[in-house]
């Protein structure tokens, strides 16, 4: 069974990592390079809803109209050289090594209250792992709330399940498919989703779901071969997130990460990682054995 660490700042990335493909959550009170990244999401959010109140806009615009705010905001954060920067100095605070380590650009998610838009640019994960999504399994997954959380509006973990086979359509999955069609159509969906996620096919239980309720900034970190959920937002606000992934050229290299239990998506999103100290990005010789191993 999975363990939580708490405020554990001294621990080597090393063992952090170790401990995480081992299905181990690490849990974050806000350091001060997340909350710099949190602050400077919130003032493009703050900016792209000026004057309404960004958690509240939703009860006051037509689902359209929150469209055209946060799809243009969502690409305008990702896209941010600072946007880079700060992430660099999350990875550095945390002990990361530099030169050594590689990051996907963070991506800002978006979850209304009460099902007003739960798909495209809002889309409400349901239960996954990122394997499943064809990331490697070397991949660390870090998720910062940028407002403070309340349990109806969550990230919902589901560690009972680590090391335990999910029936899932992650088979369906190709990556650079992925690319060429889904990502172009997220602005176009609104009431469904007709991209194609990898989803469970069997139900999963609740029984033993964990929800860090934590204020903005705190981080929680965990491995992308964690079974895990948009938690559905019943809390009257709406939900505001970042998250980015990073990986190791050493477990690259070598091979380590979590246990494959069950996916069996093809295409890899190691050609999105770029390296912290210059976002250069991981040679392709790299990418391509590593994608054959490291899966
Ligand atoms: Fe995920």
């Amino acid at each position: 069974m999975p363990n939580v660490y708490f405020d554990f700042f001294d621990i080597a990335d090393d063992t952090r990592r170790q401990r995480i493909f081992e299905g181990d959550i690490f849990l974050s009170s806000a350091l001060s390079s997340v909350t710099s990244l949190c602050d400077f999401a919130k003032s493009m959010i703050e900016e792209a809803f000026f004057p309404a109140d960004p958690q509240e806009a939703q009860f006051h615009l037509a689902v359209e109209e929150f469209i055209n705010i946060i799809g243009p905001l969502k690409s305008r954060f990702t896209n941010h050289g600072r946007t880079k920067e700060l992430v660099r100095n999350v990875i550095s605070e945390f002990g990361g090594d530099l030169d050594r380590t590689y990051f996907d650009v963070p991506r800002l998610r978006v979850v209304t209250h009460g099902g007003y838009l739960t798909a495209g640019v809002g889309y409400a994960y349901r239960p996954h792992r990122d394997i499943w999504y064809a990331s490697p399994t070397s991949q660390v997954n870090w998720w910062t709330p940028v407002y403070r959380l309340e349990a109806e509006r969550a990230l919902s973990l589901y560690p009972n399940y680590w090391g335990r086979r999910v029936q899932n359509s992650s088979r369906e999955f190709d990556y650079d498919e992925w690319c060429r069609i889904g990502r172009q159509q997220a602005a176009s969906q609104i009431e469904s989703d007709t991209r194609r996620h990898p989803l469970a096919e069997e139900e999963i239980s609740t029984d033993g779901e964990l929800r860090p309720v934590c204020d903005a900034g705190a981080m929680i970190s965990f491995s992308s071969a964690q079974l895990h959920a948009t938690a559905a937002n019943t809390s009257g606000l709406t939900r505001f997130s970042l998250d980015f992934r990073t990986l190791h050229l050493d477990d690259l290299e070598s091979g380590t990460g979590a246990h494959n239990v069950d996916s069996a998506a093809t295409g890899t999103t190691l050609g999105d990682f770029i390296s912290v100290s210059n976002f250069s990005a991981l040679p392709t010789e790299l990418i391509r054995s590593a994608s054959l191993v490291n899966k």
